[in-house]
């Protein structure tokens, strides 16, 4: 029997750059789309895939990350009184009474796989998740879950992949697959940010990890590589030398709300699927499309 995943990482130290100045004092994971921020669509698919401990590794300005999966005494009490009470179930159910947050703090940002190495006195020995929430993947089942699936199936970490067009993989974690894959695709290499010369494959990682803990054993040898960062995706490399490790093809529509236009992206299709803006955007689009 497998282990039971139920510990997901939300890295969420990172600058916001690509989104400035809206991201000057706020945090990109707090955009909305149409009416949630990013990091409530991540929580939303961690917890659909049976995740109970959301661990928050934050940084500096990212206080309002844990307002909005905190109580709000005030805006409750204010929407009780208005009788608003459709409004204020929204408010009261973010996250179901069984899930916990944990906030870590992490000093400086020195790169993703430093950032899940501030996880590992909290995650402990045994198998966990990793939900970058820039990356907004609609599907259903949601694409956590689909990958599940795969890890109770092999007992290994799974990557969640995505076909990436070939110019662009200079901007992922890239994968190769063995060609011994038989039920399951299996990894036989994984490059940061690869040059389209030099890319094996025009798989991408997405934002969507399970891994053993045998990463942070690893993740402490990791020296800083592309950009200066200290990758998790090096440290996965390293893994793939004592273990074996899955990538499932994610099935499902993906936003890259990184940057601005894969976040319009999504704001329009979620938004169309809105019960309650839907058939009003799409009219507009339409009259849009005409006068275009
Ligand atoms: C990170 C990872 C990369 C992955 C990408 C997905 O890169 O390092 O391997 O493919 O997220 O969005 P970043 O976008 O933080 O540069």
């Amino acid at each position: 029997m497998t282990p039971k995943i139920t510990k997901a990482v939300f890295p969420v130290a990172g600058m916001g750059t690509r989104f400035l100045p809206a991201t000057k004092a706020s945090p990109k994971e707090m955009l909305p789309v149409v009416d949630k921020p990013l990091i409530q669509y991540a929580v939303e698919e961690a917890i659909n895939a049976g995740i109970t401990e959301l661990i928050f590794i934050t940084g500096r300005n990212k206080r309002s990350i844990e307002d909005h999966f905190d109580k709000a005494y005030e805006l409750e009490t204010e929407l009780e009184l208005k009788n608003k009470t459709k409004l204020l179930d929204i408010v009261q159910n973010i996250l179901p009474n069984n899930v916990n947050c944990i906030y870590i703090r992490q000093a400086e940002a020195l790169g993703l796989g430093h950032a899940v190495l501030t996880a590992s006195s909290v995650v402990g020995n045994e198998p966990f998740a990793v939900i970058l929430a820039d990356e907004l993947i609609d599907a259903n089942p949601g694409a956590l879950a689909q990958m599940v699936k795969v890890y109770e199936q092999t007992g290994s970490s799974v990557l969640g992949v995505h076909e990436v067009e070939l110019e662009d993989v200079s901007s992922y974690g890239i994968v190769k697959l063995s060609d011994d894959s038989l039920k399951f695709n299996k990894i036989e290499r994984i490059v940061e940010k690869p040059q389209p010369s030099d890319a094996t494959s025009n798989l991408a990682a997405v934002g969507r990890y399970i891994l053993t803990p045998r990463i942070f054993t690893e993740l402490k040898n990791t020296k800083r590589g592309v950009g200066g960062e200290i990758q998790l995706t090096d440290a996965i490399s390293e893994v793939l030398h004592y273990e074996a490790i899955f990538a499932h093809i994610i099935e499902g529509k993906r936003y890259d709300c990184g940057s601005k236009l894969g976040y319009l992206e999504a704001t329009i299709n979620l938004g169309l699927k809105h019960p309650e803006i839907g058939k009003e955007l799409r009219n507009y689009l339409q009259q849009l499309k005409l006068e275009l």
